[in-house]
């Protein structure tokens, strides 16, 4: 897996060993800590395999593929910084297209099959039909980021077309938020965050003084935006599921698309509301204009996700706020 010792790659390596698979992880700390491959040690009380290594260095990840012998790839590694990327688009570019191609190009050459990407709701824009599934219209991305992932998509679907031998999934991931129970590995936000549960948990802490909730005059239920928000570990799952799916297909060439959320939508005061029943914590939050860039609302129609990689989420939003908010205790 590159990218293992992500936010949700770190968590992914726990399901995968709870389903008997023997994770290795890349990642060459761009956006993590080596204190989550110590989190991720005590969950699992031995060490894994770690490489700090750049995916986009073809001769290194040569190395490991001959020396690990994978029997298969999750790749999660990219920068995901939406405002960052329509500042240093090439970066984005480079990172996240560069890295999946020299995958894409190490694989047939090691006879490694199986691929999951990490795709992303952002996809999607502002769909005209709610909930949306895998044959909704993809719409022109806003930043550069959801572009590298509309490529990434297309660049993996052309791989299959042309006969190459590989089994693909890509997962359109809707907003993952929460941490393990152990409170061992969670999010690291670097900088002020962007997103909105990052943020919610340093006000909690009292690290920012208050939240300010982006648009009250949306057309929902009570004119704040509504995502899909998704535990980690419901995410995590997702992916072992979807490499037993692609270890059954018989076929050299396949490829497949699904959404992975909830189906359930929140708005941003029932996530304010909803963490503040879990915790007991007021959150001092004031209501401002709309974000720039910002869809109303999402959230996922997951019928071809539960029947296709026989997956289900079982973790509540009150639930991964809950393991959120234990682990922000701990940074
Ligand atoms: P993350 O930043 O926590 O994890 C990505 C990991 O990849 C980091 O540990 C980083 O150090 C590593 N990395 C980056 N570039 C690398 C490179 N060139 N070589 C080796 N390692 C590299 O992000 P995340 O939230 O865990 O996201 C994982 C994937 O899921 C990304 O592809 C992201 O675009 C996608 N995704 C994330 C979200 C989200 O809201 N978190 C939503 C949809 C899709
Ligand atoms: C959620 C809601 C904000 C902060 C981003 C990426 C997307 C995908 C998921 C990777 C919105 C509101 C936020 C705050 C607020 N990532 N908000 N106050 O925008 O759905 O998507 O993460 O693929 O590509 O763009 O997530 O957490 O930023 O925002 O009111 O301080 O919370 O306006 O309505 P978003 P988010």
């Amino acid at each position: 897996m590159t990218g293992g010792a992500g936010f949700i790659g770190s968590h992914t390596a726990v399901s995968l060993v709870n389903a008997g698979f023997e994770p290795i992880i890349v990642d060459n700390f761009s956006n993590s800590e080596h204190k989550i491959l110590a989190g991720l040690k005590q969950i699992l009380g031995r060490a894994l395999t770690h490489y700090e290594a750049d995916c986009n260095d073809a001769s290194e990840m040569e190395r490991i593929f001959a020396t690990e012998q994978p029997m298969g790839i999750i790749h999660f590694a990219a920068s995901k910084a939406v405002g960052e990327s329509v500042e240093k688009p090439l970066m984005y570019y480079r990172n996240n297209l560069n890295s999946l191609m020299v995958l894409l190009e190490l694989m047939p050459r090691h006879n490694v099959r199986s691929f999951v990407f990490s795709s992303s709701c952002t996809v999607y824009g502002q769909p005209e039909q709610l909930p949306v599934t895998e044959a909704t219209p993809r719409l022109p991305a806003s930043s550069p980021y959801g572009n590298t992932k509309a490529m990434g998509e297309d660049i993996i679907r052309d791989c299959v077309a042309s006969k190459m031998p590989i089994r693909a999934i890509s997962l359109r991931y809707f907003n993952p938020i929460g941490a393990h129970p152990s409170a061992l590995i969670g999010e690291l936000p670097r900088g002020v965050p962007a997103n909105l549960v990052p943020y919610l948990l340093q006000v909690a802490t009292k690290q920012r003084a208050s939240l300010t909730v982006h648009g009250n005059d949306y057309s929902t239920p009570d004119g704040t935006a509504i995502r899909d928000y998704i535990h980690v570990m419901d995410l995590a799952e997702a992916h072992v599921s979807a490499l037993q799916l692609l270890g059954q297909k018989d076929a050299d060439s396949f490829y497949d698309i699904f959404n992975i959320g909830t189906g359930r939508g929140a708005s941003v005061l029932d996530l304010i509301n909803t963490f503040e029943e879990v915790t007991g914590i007021t959150l001092p939050y004031t209501l401002g204009p709309r974000r720039a860039g910002d869809i109303e609302q999402i959230y996922a129609d997951v019928i071809k996700a539960t029947e296709g990689l026989n997956w289900q989420t079982k973790r509540s939003l009150a639930e991964a706020l809950g393991d959120a908010w234990r682990w922000q205790q701990t940074l």
